[in-house]
């Protein structure tokens, strides 16, 4: 089989980086988008993989980073939406967005509408890194996705990533007759860098030796490549959410095809997409 361009967010550290260095070992052609340069071109000597850099807080830089892709590369099998966190006190971003909602939430889904047609040339694979904090802490309210009545870093975190799953069905349901294949899933708790940006308590779990108590990064990362690696229809089923690599039940707003396709349209007209 060719190798796969996997184009992966949140390349440069975590569960990205792992799943970056075990797609790499398999012989895929792996493409890194981070944050940070100094990690991002750190990990991009390691596997000789080419990088691009985006602060998800900048959605000008998103648009940047989409041209430069689509310039680079002719062929996109792989779109990994996983670069994410769960962040501090309420702020807006320089676009006037909550930011959690924009990392987490519209900054991919403005990534992945600029790419849509190499992705639906090359009947991509989109995977967003979704959570079990979907079905915990998540609630959304669709006349209030900013959190203006109701932030806290939890519930803020909660909702992005279950508009992680909701943007994955809504993916499915518009392009999947078109080729491409959906599919959101949580990668287990993790000791990675997650919740380095919030002071919640959760940091605790993930920034104290209570650490040991969870997973590896690789191991995390094993369930991202799991999806990278497989075929649509046969070792996963498009449009559903997957938790150790099985489908599971996520919350019950994330079957809700009705506010799938608002939150579309809201995400739409908030990035004045066409
Ligand atoms: N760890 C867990 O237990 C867990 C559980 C469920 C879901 N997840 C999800 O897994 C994904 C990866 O997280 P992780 O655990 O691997 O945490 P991590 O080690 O902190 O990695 C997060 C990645 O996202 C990037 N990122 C953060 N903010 C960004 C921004 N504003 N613009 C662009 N990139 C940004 C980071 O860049 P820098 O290197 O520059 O910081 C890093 O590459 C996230 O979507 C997270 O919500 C994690």
């Amino acid at each position: 089989m060719p190798a796969q361009t996997i184009l992966i967010t949140g390349a440069s550290d975590g569960i990205g980086a792992a799943c970056a260095r075990q797609l790499t070992a398999k012989g895929e052609r792996v493409v890194l988008i981070g944050r940070s340069p100094q990690k991002t071109t750190a990990l991009a000597q390691e596997l000789g993989a080419p990088f691009h850099l985006a602060n998800f807080t900048d959605l000008s830089q998103v648009h940047r980073l989409a041209a430069e892709v689509q310039a680079a590369y002719s062929r996109i099998d792989v779109l990994a939406n996983n670069a994410g966190g769960i962040m501090g006190k309420r702020e807006l971003t320089r676009d006037g967005f909550e930011k959690t909602f924009q990392v987490n939430h519209l900054a991919p889904f403005l990534l992945t509408s600029l790419l849509l047609p190499t992705l639906i040339a090359s009947s991509a694979k989109v995977i967003q890194t979704s959570s079990i904090a979907a079905r915990l802490t998540g609630k959304l309210n669709i006349d209030d996705l900013q959190n203006e009545k109701k932030y806290t870093p939890p519930k803020a975190y909660g909702d992005t990533k279950l508009a992680n799953i909701l943007f994955t069905t809504e993916l499915q349901r518009r392009y999947g007759p078109q080729g491409i294949t959906a599919v959101a899933f949580h990668p287990g708790n993790v000791a990675t860098n997650f919740a380095s940006d919030t002071t919640h308590w959760i940091r605790f779990l993930y920034r104290t030796p209570l650490r040991r108590l969870i997973i590896s990064p690789e191991q995390g990362g094993q369930h991202l490549t799991w999806l990278a690696e497989g075929t649509p229809g046969v070792t996963w089923t498009p449009g559903v959410y997957y938790e150790n690599d099985k489908i599971a039940r996520s919350n019950p707003q994330a079957s809700d095809a009705g506010l799938a396709r608002q939150l579309w349209d809201r995400s739409v007209a908030m990035l004045n997409l066409a």
